[in-house]
């Protein structure tokens, strides 16, 4: 008999390939990069869902972050890098010409592996992007404020200490405002790129439910040197390999029945 997830009541994959326009939130086409002579990706081609958690994963110097760091550009500020192909967000591709990066990275906020808050309290960094946008009015700064703190899991840890320095939260807790203040200009695509390695057992966990809620509202895509966090978090896993897109599928079909030789290798720990 053939498994139907549907009669034990859970969501069928997607077919991946085959993804609609409409449950689309980027697609990556034909995506080769360049830093200087040396080749860092070749012929990347995925459909990123809409509303869900995408891993990378892949062993150290494979091209997880270059390939990450192509959704919004950021790439752009690394010296002799060149891009050919193409990375859609809706109906326009980032490398078109006439694109507007600072929009850009407005639609695709970024969190780095260590968290970078600002030196300023926890209140200014949260709304730093609207002041930057020229929000004035108080209320408005204030909702966003807290609404962006508790999607960040954040709001009952700090609400007493807004206006105190955000340098005294800890890893975990920084790790969280710097997610809020992601997130608090609302863009549509959230880019995490190892963003619980420096952070401790019990943080990381926390950070990992954080993402799994976060899917409700945005599209999440993750790099992780952790498999059991791709596991975990994720609903489909890309594994790369020496700048290749090697195998691309649910995560469970990954984890459990990898096609490809390399994809084996690696969830096996035979290299990493
Ligand atoms: N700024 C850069 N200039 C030149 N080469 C780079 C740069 N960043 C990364 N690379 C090279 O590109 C490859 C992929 O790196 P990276 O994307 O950082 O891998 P990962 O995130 O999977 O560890 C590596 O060979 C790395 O040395
Ligand atoms: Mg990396």
């Amino acid at each position: 008999m053939i498994f139907d997830p549907a009669a034990f009541g859970l969501t069928p994959p997607l077919d991946l390939v085959n993804l609609p326009p409409e449950k689309t939130a980027l697609s990556i086409e034909n995506l080769d990069l360049y830093y200087g002579e040396t080749q860092a990706l070749f012929n990347i081609n995925m459909r990123i869902p809409k509303g869900q958690v995408t891993s990378f994963i892949g062993p150290s110097g494979c091209g997880k972050s270059t390939l990450l760091r192509c959704i919004n550009r950021m790439n752009d500020l690394v010296e002799h890098t060149r891009v050919t192909g193409r990375v859609m967000l809706n109906d326009t591709n980032v490398y078109d010409k006439h694109i507007d990066v600072a929009d850009l990275r407005r639609q695709v906020g970024m969190v780095f592996q260590r968290p970078n808050p600002f030196p300023k309290s926890i209140y200014e960094n949260v709304i730093y992007g609207l002041r930057l946008q020229g929000v004035k009015d108080a209320r408005t700064l204030n909702d966003a404020a807290e609404s962006s703190l508790r999607a960040a899991a954040l709001w009952d840890e700090v609400k007493d200490r807004l206006n105190e320095s955000a340098f005294g939260l800890s890893g975990g807790q920084q790790q969280r405002l710097v997610i809020a203040r992601a997130i608090a200009i609302e863009p549509e695509v959230l880019l995490l790129d190892e963003p619980t390695s420096a952070l401790d057992p019990i943080s990381t966990l926390t950070i990992e439910e954080l993402i799994n809620a976060l899917k409700t509202k945005y599209t999440v895509v993750i790099v992780t040197h952790n498999m059991q966090q791709a596991a975990r978090v994720s609903d489909q896993t890309a594994f790369i390999h020496m700048g290749e897109l090697v195998e691309y599928k649910d995560t469970d079909t990954i984890f459990t029945t990898p096609s490809d030789k390399r994809t084996e290798d690696y969830i096996t720990g035979r290299y990493g």
